[in-house]
């Protein structure tokens, strides 16, 4: 089963082709550089960007798979949450190509994406439920109890900044550029973590939620008071104190996971931060101690926003209840709730 599907709830027009839920025939993706002067998405120049690429972006996905639109089973769209008017570009060319070949279109919830997005290229009947998700993203840091491919619950948030949106703003403030996650942790590597001691907010005694604001704040404070802002080492210190302390709250709230649920077999970790090689690395330690298997993406470019996961989670969805599945107009929404799929 081929489904085609379009994500562009934020910065990245991309449109890919997957085969049963897994199988990557073509994942196309325009990411906008033309934010990077303003250290954040300017959601008018990323609506006008996805309206004049999507359809680019769409022609070379068919040719990269080789396909035509009739060799299609369904399409898919990220319906939410999202930035609304870069949302529409997707729900419009996704609901326009549905109604013009009468093509069942499924509709897809950006998280659910990435959540599925660990089953790319990989043979999922492997996974064991239940399991656990730690979505990390520039708008989302949540863990999810995963009963099967689709029905997840929410056990943990971000009471505050999501951590990549703490990275793009210590990028900022360091003068680093956007996406501030890569560079931070390029210049991290060549940094002493140890340089200057961040908080680390742990919440109450058993709480699964997250803080970054207060570290956010504190690497401001940083900047505000050094007169080496501009010294490259000076930089690569705070960079590397800074994911020092990501990786300390990641580690102690994995710990809480594990033990408020016992019985889960997997960690999975999704989402644009997830792209970061440290806490792969330290993730993946922490549940070989714990005897609990991790996954990631196969590959990078699985983790930030992309289509392929859409589609997969499309595939899941449709298996589940061939309902969603229909000719149709989908309309973005910008605040859809997981739990709405
Ligand atoms: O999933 P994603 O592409 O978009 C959202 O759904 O938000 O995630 C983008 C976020 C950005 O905040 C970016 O700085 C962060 O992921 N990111 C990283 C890395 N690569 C991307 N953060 C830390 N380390 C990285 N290597
Ligand atoms: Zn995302």
């Amino acid at each position: 089963m081929k489904i085609l599907a379009f994500e562009t709830s934020c910065d990245d027009t991309a449109v890919a082709i997957v085969e049963n839920g897994t199988d990557v025939l073509a994942s196309v993706r325009h990411s906008q550089v033309e934010h990077e002067p303003y250290g954040g998405v300017v959601p008018e120049i990323a609506a006008r960007l996805h309206s004049e690429r999507w359809r680019p972006v769409l022609e070379e996905c068919l040719s990269q798979a080789n396909c035509s639109i009739s060799d299609i089973d369904y399409l898919a769209v990220t319906n939410g949450p999202g930035l609304q008017t870069s949302l529409l570009t997707g729900t419009t060319a996704a609901s326009f190509l549905s109604l013009l070949h009468q093509k069942p279109l499924i509709p897809v919830h950006h998280v659910l994406g990435h959540v599925c997005s660990t089953a790319l290229e990989r043979d999922p009947s492997k996974f064991q439920f239940p399991s656990v998700v730690l979505t990390v993203s520039g708008g989302h840091t949540d863990f999810y109890l995963r009963k099967n491919f689709i029905d997840v619950q929410k056990i943990g948030q971000t009471r505050d900044d999501a951590a990549g949106e703490a990275y793009d703003k210590v990028a900022k403030m360091l003068g680093l550029g956007y996406p501030g996650g890569p560079i931070v942790s390029q210049k991290a590597d060549q940094g002493n973590p140890k340089a200057f001691d961040l908080p680390r907010i742990f919440l109450e005694k058993d709480s699964l939620d997250f803080s970054f604001s207060g570290l956010k704040a504190a690497v401001y404070r940083l900047t505000q008071e050094s007169d080496s802002v501009q010294e490259e080492s000076f930089i690569a210190d705070v960079c590397a104190s800074f994911q020092e302390a990501v990786v300390d709250i990641f580690l102690k709230k994995i710990v809480r996971v594990f033990q408020q649920y016992p019985d889960i077999h997997e960690l999975h970790f999704v989402g644009g931060v997830s792209a970061n090689k440290r806490l792969r690395e330290e993730i993946k330690n922490l549940c070989h101690v714990h005897k609990k298997q991790f996954f990631t993406t196969q590959k990078f470019e699985y983790s930030t926003d992309n289509a392929a996961m859409i589609a997969g989670a499309a595939y899941f969805l449709v298996q589940k209840n061939p309902d969603v599945a229909q000719v149709q107009f989908v309309d973005g929404e910008a605040g859809l709730a997981i739990n709405d799929q």
